[in-house]
């Protein structure tokens, strides 16, 4: 049985430390150990330009313009549709990706104080046809995210060098995903993951009927 005839686009966002990598480990076993097909993937980073722009983005140390920063989002975000999550979904798989659009209307938009209308229009054009079936934010303060990070023994990359830039981003999610509905769901990032993955893999089954 495959009640993803059209595919399935779920996408994770939040701060790095969310939990976006182990929700996606575990949700994609889970779903697999029930027989769906799932393609794991993230932006940026899998498309054949992604991981350039992943270590571009995240390292330079020349002052990126914040729009110049946005569009080599999109680009990557236009490439990794079309390359990646497109054939996926006509294959009638279950897409999971880490971040997508939501995360430059917070990072760009909100953190570095581009026009979020402006986003909202390039996000679009970039994604085409494709729209997320559903998206989750993992909501977490500034503090757990950066200890979390931490812990994990990362360097801090240019995203998570200055406090207040943080505090904007995730203020900026927390705006995004201030009203719940069958796309967009916000799940307290410091729950266990286990239970986590129950909350969305329920989500998923009971909106899946499209
Ligand atoms: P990663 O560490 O999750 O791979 O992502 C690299 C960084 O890129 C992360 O700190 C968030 C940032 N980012 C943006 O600023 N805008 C975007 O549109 C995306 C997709 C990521």
């Amino acid at each position: 049985m495959n009640r993803f005839s059209k595919g399935f686009l779920l996408v994770l966002e939040g701060l790095d430390g969310a939990g976006k990598t182990t929700t996606s480990n575990l949700l994609t076993t889970k779903l697999r150990q029930k027989g769906f097909k799932v393609l794991q993937t993230k932006e940026p980073g899998d498309s054949c330009i992604g991981s350039t722009l992943r270590t571009l983005v995240n390292t330079t140390k020349e002052n990126l313009e914040p729009l110049a920063e946005y569009l080599l989002f999109a680009a990557d975000r236009a490439q990794h549709v079309q390359e990646i999550v497109r054939p996926a979904l006509e294959r009638g798989e279950i897409v999971i990706s880490d971040r997508m659009a939501d995360s430059s209307l917070a990072y760009q938009g909100y953190g570095r104080g581009l026009c979020s209308e402006r986003i909202a229009l390039v996000n679009a054009w970039a994604l085409g046809s494709i729209r997320p079936n559903l998206t989750v934010y993992l909501k977490l303060t500034t503090e757990e995210a950066l200890m979390r990070i931490t812990k994990r023994n990362e360097q801090r990359t240019r995203f998570e060098e200055q406090n207040a830039f943080l505090e904007r981003v995730k203020s900026g999610f927390d705006t995004l995903f201030a009203t719940a509905s069958s796309t967009r769901l916000s799940v307290d990032g410091t729950k266990p993951p286990q239970e986590i993955v129950s909350i969305i893999y329920h989500h998923i089954l009971e909106n899946s009927g499209r």
